[in-house]
């Protein structure tokens, strides 16, 4: 059933005609109406939902949705026996949570034959309350099913329909019938429904410009039978990528008939995206997805009602929970029409996730898709997932903060410290073998601070090449853990006898490793750090600091005071950051010579990566020749305040940014595309 269930952007097609008509488009609406007017669909698998027995089983789904402010369930369906009495379910029980659903018809299982039927189908549950209505018509969408005689299904629906199904304009589809489009496509991808590659890389807005213009080309001819649209013309129609998804893993093998084994970069997708919809407000939106457990995609709970497709293997202990809460305050914000997601954080809360091993490790020993399987699809690939070297080896934060902190993440004993803003905003850092720990502080003390229930491991998961990700969240979250159903399939084609059918995260966090060093993340610009460590010294540095860079110049270094923070630890979650500072061996500065500084270097450039460092540099009368040129002379400039941060050059960088980088890291300019703390 899961099948290629990619998910779903939806571009209004009546958008696009406000928008092509703007005379006929503002028939008396306010733009307060028009944001009113934005809808939230998440799309939901009934095919994984076979064991429910009442419209009670969808109530848990139904009210956690509507809390959330989402307005929909796309509940897909396919020609299963079962199928009838689930929709029953779920819209009788939409009805009573006040939700809305409505049938989104996937062409796997249905044909384009069966229009009529299809017709019928929707004539079946239209009038019930649950069912979704958008411009006082019956909502309907699909998956696939281009060619469809859309008059035929109309009239055998007996009343308006909101038609907005997924068909494919760039295939050459005639979409003069339809009132909106979804797009399925929301992730990075190569054009061929696989990770992106340098050659071929399509992001999630290209995909949506394909079928907004389509749309806009489609407008004149809805002109002649279409009513009026009465809504203002907004821009963002024409550009808004409305897909919204977190993640793509699935991993199965020749256990299954539907074997397909790839990725799409998915990282901090849902962030980005989330970011994006907020700037694009498009009409509607839609989640990709609740439930769809098979490619990682769920931000619905695990312990929702569900079968298990043989997903079990890579989602037991794998909670997205925390996904969700994220989307709360930006689907606030968008139904609002605003910009930011800021002022919508009622709490202050930190999401984390994380796959459960780096992307390196060798699993082929004991993965389930290293023999040839079923490739009907082209979606099986043997060993690590197609698409692999897309995802990085990184932890993902993201802070919703009601006012700014400092956060900090111990990553198998280095602790990342970044400052965060107020609202929501992302970071990552590396990831390392470990249990992850995180606090956040505010005037030095925690307001959050928790040690995450899933170790990062140097092995495989079961076994497995595991890339689903682990999401956890400050405040611990109550425990979700996969049912029996959902785990049912779990032992099927696993080759390790180590792992368990059953949920192994408990409510207690394993041993976290104690921080031995710590790493600033700075700003990315040239403001100084709000918040240096200022906790006197209990322990000299086991290192004694450098007092210059190693390319220091005759002048200006000296006098200079060098900071170097060393962390000590007493438990695994209380932390101590002291700072050490020493001042370097007094030198001349210049300014006690007979040319009164003259000499000093002013202003300074320099190829490259290397010229935001030499305009830093060179201004205060550091200007390494080599890397910088000098291009000013004359009174030396007194650097910014030191900031008692010791910059060293990525790994990827060569000892030129040695000095470069200690000096304008010290002085508050430590850029991310060359420098990093430690
Ligand atoms: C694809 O393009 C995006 C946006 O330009 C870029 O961030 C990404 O690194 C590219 N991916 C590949 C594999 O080239
Ligand atoms: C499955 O088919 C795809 C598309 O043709 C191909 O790229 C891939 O290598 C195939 N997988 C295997 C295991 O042969």
């Amino acid at each position: 059933m899961i099948m290629t269930k990619i998910l779903v952007a939806l571009v209004s097609c009546l958008g696009i005609l406000a928008h092509a008509l703007p005379g006929m488009a503002d028939g008396g609406h306010s733009s307060k109406l028009e944001v009113t007017n934005r809808l939230v669909f998440a799309h939901f698998m009934i095919g994984i939902t076979s064991d429910r027995h009442s419209a009670a089983d969808y109530d848990d789904d139904m009210k956690r949705a509507n809390a959330l402010g989402i307005d929909a369930f796309a509940l897909n369906i396919g020609v299963d026996p079962y199928t009838d009495q689930q929709l029953q379910f779920a819209y009788d029980s939409a009805a009573r949570n006040s939700m809305k659903v409505f049938i989104s018809f996937d062409f796997n299982w249905w044909n384009t034959g069966q229009a009529w039927a299809i017709g019928q189908k929707i004539a079946q549950y239209a009038d019930k309350p649950g069912q979704l209505m958008v411009d006082n018509k019956v909502f309907v969408s699909s998956f696939a099913g281009d060619g469809l005689n859309v008059e035929s299904l109309r009239a055998a629906a007996g009343r308006p329909i909101f038609f907005a199904p997924n068909f494919h304009p760039s295939d050459g589809t005639d979409i003069s019938s339809v009132d909106g489009l979804l797009n399925w496509m929301a992730w990075p991808n190569n054009g061929q429904n696989k990770a992106p590659t340098p050659g071929q890389n399509v992001t999630v807005a290209d995909g949506d410009k394909v079928y907004v213009n389509a749309l806009a080309g489609k407008a004149y001819i809805a002109r002649e039978s279409a009513p009026p649209i009465l809504r203002p013309p907004d821009v963002s129609d024409t550009t808004t990528p409305p897909a919204v998804s977190p993640w793509f893993s699935t991993h199965f093998g020749p256990e299954v008939s539907y074997s397909k084994n790839w990725v799409f970069p998915s990282d901090l997708l849902w962030y980005d995206r989330w970011n994006e919809i907020l700037q694009l407000g498009p009409r509607f939106i839609e989640i990709v997805t609740w439930n769809d457990y098979g490619e990682s995609h769920y931000i619905g709970p695990l312990n929702s009602i569900h079968t298990d497709d043989g997903a079990s293997k890579w989602v037991n202990d794998m909670p997205h929970d925390g996904w969700l809460d994220i989307s709360k305050p930006f689907i606030a914000a968008f139904k609002d029409g605003a910009k930011s997601a800021t002022s919508y954080i009622k709490s202050d809360e930190l999401v984390y996730w994380y796959r459960p091993a780096p992307r390196g490790v060798d699993c082929d020993a004991t993965d389930t898709c290293m023999v040839p399987a079923n490739n009907g699809s082209g979606n099986y690939f043997i060993g690590r997932p197609d698409g692999w070297q897309s995802m990085q080896d990184a932890i993902f934060v993201v802070s919703l903060l009601q006012s700014p902190g400092t956060v900090q993440v111990n990553s198998g004993g280095t602790l990342y410290q970044y400052e965060a803003p107020a609202g929501a905003f992302a970071q990552q850092v590396p990831m390392q073998v470990g249990v992850p720990a995180f606090t956040v502080l505010r005037n030095g003390s925690p307001v959050l601070s928790g040690t995450s229930l899933k170790p990062i491991i140097n092995g495989c998961v079961c076994g497995l090449y595991n890339f689903n990700a682990y999401v956890g969240t400050l405040p611990l979250e109550l425990s979700d853990p996969l049912l029996q159903d959902g785990l049912a399939a779990f032992n099927q084609g696993l080759r390790v006898q180590t792992c368990q059918p059953s949920p192994s995260l408990g409510t207690v966090p394993p041993p976290s490793t104690a921080p031995t060093t710590t790493s600033f993340i700075g700003p990315t610009t040239s403001t100084p750090p709000t918040t240096p460590p200022t906790t006197p010294p209990d322990t000299p540095p086991s290192t004694p600091p450098t007092s210059c860079p190693t390319t220091c110049p005759t002048t200006n270094c000296g006098g200079s005071t060098v900071t170097v923070s060393v962390t000590t630890t007493s438990t695994t979650t209380q932390t101590d950051i002291v700072t050490v500072s020493q001042t370097a061996p007094s030198e001349p500065t210049g300014g006690g010579g007979g040319d009164g500084g003259r000499n000093d270097c002013t202003a300074g450039t320099g190829p490259g990566n290397y010229v935001g460092l030499c305009n830093f540099c060179c201004k205060f009368g550091y200007c390494p020749p080599g890397p910088c040129t000098c291009t000013g002379y004359g009174s030396l400039v007194p650097a910014p305040p030191s900031t008692g941060w010791h910059g060293i050059p990525l790994s990827s960088e060569d000892n030129s940014y040695l000095g470069l980088c200690s000096f304008a890291c010290d002085h508050g300019y430590c850029p991310p595309t060359a420098c990093m703390i430690v």
